[in-house]
């Protein structure tokens, strides 16, 4: 772990070096001022000039001071250097990872990885080790220094220092311990609060904003409690490292005051060691924090990895372009969600050949809009083969199988942004005449002549200034600018006005034209007009054919027809 965490610093060696390097100048300055005081005392009191011994002071004072903050502007600099990196990384894993990994996570605690825990790891690669490196560099100073004046006074105080140092680095793991728990617990109040936001409505509707204010609530003060935890440890550290020096500075005052009276040590010397004894409490107090860090990045690396642990998906960048309509089949298709789920395709076989519209029937949960997940490979299937072009769906790079696919989801999601930028979304390059010629297609023209800035119009966050029906269009016409080989639409079960129903019937006949469309169907419109019909039900298909065809032969979708299909 602690390897991984030197990962993130090995980028940033040379600034950070460079700052390491001001922090040693301006701690060796500060290292130095005892002893020009000690020069001061002397010259005192041997009638000397104290002009000198004073100038040097002042200098040392001067150069400490200008040295440390440019060292201590460096070192922050290059924190924010490390969370950049530490953000992006997760970021590029986040979004790759696998759609069955992201069903498990939840969205507010990925959130507060990304914000919170990278912001961790800040403090312990800046201040944790460059100045716990000039801190030991001070403390090792201070010390020979010690030595210099007065050897019986240093093993008093090293004695002290070091039992105390052993009962902090004996608290150190469990600072991490709970560092982790209380990072876990601000992950899971990001989780809640996130849950509520995204059903805002509804919370409203059913009234439950006092009880999701108790639940984040909650959440919240789990974060506190775990995080007096952390601080519980933490000054118990800080408590031990005064203690010590306090101790210190007591049972040098006797000894040295005993031996001050005997006529073996001078009164300078003790000043001079007295003064360096306070000089050890920054650097052990700063090693000790340093130490406090290292456990705080330690946890919140550890919830870093677990995300990046998670496999990828492969590259995916691929330009979709035009191409002829693809054919696909469905064979002996087995897949279940989950080891410990029902299994949800037991062997589905059905083929749809190049262009025409194809329509997917069944009664809800038959298995229709997980067809569409497989075919863009959202999950692996767990036997069987699903063909697009007669070429095994696991033998295409992925980034070209979804550029050959425009898909359309039921709930169609419009993404916080203008218009414009929601219809290129899937298809980048298109030109403004392919945007146009899209967006009338769609009739959507109506919708963007009416907007204060047309296609410019921000559509709020999840599109939520749109109507579900227009919503719906725009994730068609964003599909459309891709120019699938085969477009996969779940056909929303909003109900569309009768003049845009017809119209979008008739952009989707007139799509099946140039390309194949696969749609899962809940109108009558729909299925009527449609060139195929395959009627799911419980793992498998149970029939197919045309609408008159089915009417006449297949019960279930006789019924369907009779009962749950939305009659535009
Ligand atoms: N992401 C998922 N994780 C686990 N189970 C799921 C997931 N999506 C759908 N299911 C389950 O798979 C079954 C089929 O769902 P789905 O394909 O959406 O049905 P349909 O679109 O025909 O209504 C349902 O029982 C549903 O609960
Ligand atoms: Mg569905």
């Amino acid at each position: 772990m602690v390897k991984e965490l030197l990962g993130y610093v090995r980028v940033h060696r040379k600034i950070l070096v460079l700052g390491g390097l001001l922090s040693l100048i301006g701690s060796a300055a500060g290292l130095s001022m005892p002893l020009l005081a000690k020069y001061v005392v002397d010259a005192f009191g041997q009638d000397r000039s104290m002009a000198g011994p004073l100038l040097w002071l002042t200098v040392a004072v001067l150069v400490g001071a200008v040295v440390s903050a440019g060292g201590s502007y460096l070192m922050e600099r290059t924190g924010e250097g490390i969370v950049l990196g530490a953000r992006r990384r997760l970021v590029d894993r986040m979004l790759r990872l696998k759609v069955a990994d992201v069903d498990r996570l939840k969205p507010g605690d990925l959130l507060s990885r990304v914000t919170g825990d990278t912001t961790l790891l800040r403090a312990v690669l800046t201040n944790g080790i460059v100045e716990s490196v000039s801190a030991a560099f001070m403390l090792v100073g201070a010390v020979v220094m010690m030595a210099t004046m007065d050897g019986v006074l240093l093993l008093v105080t090293l004695l002290i220092v070091v039992v105390i140092g052993g009962l902090v680095a004996l608290i150190m793991p469990k600072i991490q311990r709970a560092q982790a728990h209380a990072q876990e617990a601000v992950g899971e109040m990001g989780a809640v609060l996130d849950r509520a936001l995204q059903a805002y409505r509804t919370v409203k509707a059913s009234g439950a904003e006092e009880r999701e204010i108790a639940v984040v609530g909650e959440a919240a003060a789990r974060a506190r409690d775990r995080g007096l935890q952390v601080a519980g440890w933490t000054s118990l550290a800080g408590v031990a490292t005064w203690m010590s020096v306090q101790i210190a500075f007591l049972a040098v005052l006797a000894v040295g005051g005993s031996r001050v009276a005997a006529g073996t040590l001078e009164v300078s010397s003790l000043i001079a060691f007295l003064l360096y004894l306070f000089y050890l409490v920054p650097p052990i107090g700063q090693l000790v924090q340093g130490g406090v860090q290292l456990q705080q990045g330690l946890a919140a690396l550890a919830r870093i990895k677990e995300i990046e642990d998670l496999p990828a998906e492969a590259a995916t960048t691929e330009t979709p372009g035009a191409g002829r309509p693809a054919g696909l089949t469905f064979q002996d298709v087995v897949f279940r969600y989950g080891d410990d789920r029902p299994v949800v395709h037991d062997g589905v076989s059905f083929e749809v050949p190049p262009g025409g519209l194809t329509a997917l029937v069944g009664p809800s949960g038959a298995g229709k809009s997980t067809v569409f997940a497989l075919l863009e490979r959202f999950y692996e299937h767990q036997s069987g083969t699903i063909r697009i072009d007669g070429r095994d769906i696991r033998d295409w790079p992925l980034g070209e199988l979804r550029a050959a696919l425009g898909y359309v989801e039921q709930d169609a999601p419009v993404l916080a942004g203008t218009l414009r930028e929601n219809l290129l979304f899937a298809a980048r390059d298109a030109t403004e005449e392919e945007l146009l010629r899209a967006v009338a297609r769609t009739r959507l023209d109506d919708l963007v002549s009416r907007l204060p800035d047309g296609l410019d119009t921000a559509v709020g966050h999840r599109g939520v200034l749109l109507s579900g029906g227009e919503r719906q269009r725009v994730a068609i016409a964003r599909a459309l600018l891709r120019k699938p080989r085969l477009l996969l639409l779940d056909e929303a079960t909003s109900q569309l006005d009768a003049v845009n129903e017809l119209r979008l019937r008739e952009v989707i006949a007139e799509v099946a034209e140039e390309t194949t469309v696969l749609v899962i169907a809940h109108r009558l419109s729909t299925v009527t007009g449609a060139d195929r019909i395959v009627v799911m039900e419980g793992g498998g298909v149970r029939a197919t054919g045309t609408h008159d065809e089915l009417v006449g032969a297949d019960e279930l979708y006789r019924e369907l027809a009779a009962t749950q299909f939305l009659t535009g």
